[in-house]
């Protein structure tokens, strides 16, 4: 594996990685909405558009957010300045019956988000650890929705204040080629 480009893409998605070196100061509100509009562009199963965001920008809605993160997530993304839960909405609302993208679809929202965000010199990390249960206690959600993933959003900031084994993995991860992806049936 390796993370070398054979051929010409998008520089947002070349630059793009997860890192956890967050800087603490606070990241615009205009900045923040631009992020969240380029999610909701992303196309969905019928247009239902099943992602819905639970943003934490201000310190008590923080300090809930990080709460559900799991220890080995809020080491690093408690100094992010901005927390987002994503969740999606599991059922159609032309028919009530079950959408099975809305996971597919809440994903596309998400790579939309993080795109835009490498756009505005912003960087994002998704994190699957997180409790859920605990989530959904806190912030009261429905069982209409999952909930899939928090996303840490804001600026590359020291990355001295990580611990030694996270500043060593403090680097763009590899990709299989793409060879390796396509099936040959
Ligand atoms: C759905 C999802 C869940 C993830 N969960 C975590 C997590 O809980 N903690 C973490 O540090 N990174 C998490 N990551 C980050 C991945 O490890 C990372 O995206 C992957 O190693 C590829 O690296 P890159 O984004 O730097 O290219 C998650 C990413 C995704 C998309």
């Amino acid at each position: 594996m390796e993370r070398k480009f054979k051929y010409e893409v998008m520089k947002e998605i070349k630059e793009r990685w997860s890192p956890r070196a967050f800087d603490e100061a606070p990241v615009e509100k205009d900045e923040l909405m631009a992020v969240l509009e380029a999610a909701s562009y992303a196309p969905s199963c019928f247009n239902e558009q099943p992602w819905r965001f639970i943003v934490a920008d201000d310190e008590n809605k923080l300090k809930r957010l990080r709460g559900i993160l799991a220890p080995s997530n809020q080491e690093w993304a408690n100094r992010a300045p901005v927390l987002i839960l994503i969740a999606s909405k599991k059922n159609f609302e032309h028919n009530n019956k079950n959408n099975k993208w809305h996971e597919f679809d809440a994903g596309t929202a998400w790579g939309f988000m993080a795109l835009e965000a490498q756009r505005r010199g912003l960087i994002t990390h998704a994190m699957g650890g997180f409790d859920k249960e605990k989530a959904y206690r806190e912030f009261n959600i429905s069982d209409e929705y999952d909930l899939i993933t928090v996303v840490a959003l804001g600026r590359y900031g020291d990355k001295s204040n990580l611990s030694k084994e996270l500043q060593e993995r403090e680097q763009p991860a590899a990709r299989k080629g793409i060879d390796e992806l396509i099936l040959n049936v």
